[in-house]
């Protein structure tokens, strides 16, 4: 999700702001995410295997739109934002090399080489999952695949500290101390969220912090931890479409994300 305006760079996350609203959810409400995540995770396998030389963005999202329907949910994604006359207009966001998130599908031809992230939301039943992946498109360079493997790595180090007794923070630390020993970049303008009864909740889950800061987690925390890491510069600015991200210096980019419940001795990876 987009970091909310009129925070520094200095400020952010350490505080200043409002105090998060977090809840904790019940084991039956844990339930019902896990049922969305569940099917955000079968469509992403679903996706993977059709992601060729060849398709098209759109038939992507047309696939997962029949499959989330099918299993009786709704796309998250569907008509999402801020901007009431530039809704988001498709089930799915696919974003491609230098593309960082929030890619609208259309008549783009995937081509041997590139890599394409794909963020998937569902709502069933009231409660909302929310899960990403990185794929690549045939055979890709070496450095987009380390790009990807760096990425879906910080992802793991940043669910492993999703327990309860640690902090907000810790998740992040561990999220960016992975991606730049690797010489990459986390975006910054972009973070993770609280998730549940809304796809975006309290707390904001940012990919870079100081560890032992920040809110304290409690068992029953329902987070979406979800790196967004560069190749070259952190930076990144919307296209003209209003939504995609896109890299400032056109280098690739990669993002995994996953919906998690803070547990008291190992996170539980709901969209797997
Ligand atoms: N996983 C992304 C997020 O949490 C997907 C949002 S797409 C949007 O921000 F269309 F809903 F914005
Ligand atoms: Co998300």
């Amino acid at each position: 999700m987009e970091r909310s305006r009129g925070e520094s760079d200095d400020n952010f996350p350490a505080g200043g702001g409002a105090v998060p609203m977090v809840t904790i959810k019940t084991e039956k409400e844990i339930d019902l995410i896990r049922e969305s995540s569940k099917i955000v995770a079968d469509v992403l396998r679903l996706l993977e295997k059709q992601i060729t030389h060849g398709i098209t963005t759109k038939e992507l999202d047309d696939l997962a739109e029949d499959f989330i329907q099918s299993s009786g949910g709704i796309p998250a994604f569907k008509g999402y934002g801020n901007d009431r006359h530039n809704l988001y207009p498709a089930s799915i966001c696919v974003s491609v090399d230098d593309e960082v998130v929030h890619g609208i599908p259309g008549k783009r031809v995937l081509k041997e080489g590139e890599i394409v992230s794909v963020d998937v939301g569902v709502l069933k039943n009231g409660f909302f999952g929310d899960g990403a992946s990185t794929f690549p498109v045939g055979k890709v360079s070496e450095g987009k695949a380390r790009l990807m493997k760096i990425t879906r790595e910080a992802l793991d180090k940043g669910v492993e500290q999703a327990v309860e007794g640690n902090y907000l923070h810790d998740i992040s630390s561990a999220v960016q101390h992975h991606v730049e020993a690797a010489g990459f970049s986390v975006v910054r303008d972009l973070v993770g969220h609280g998730i549940g009864r809304e796809l975006h909740e309290d707390p904001p889950v940012p990919n870079y912090g100081k560890a032992r800061t920040g809110l304290k987690l409690k068992e029953g925390m329902t987070l979406a931890v979800e790196p967004m890491v560069n190749f070259g510069i952190y930076k990144v600015h919307t296209a003209p479409d209003g939504w995609t991200i896109q890299t400032t210096d056109g280098e690739p980019s990669a993002h995994y994300e996953h919906t998690v419940v803070v547990r008291q001795h190992k996170a539980e990876i709901l969209t797997q």
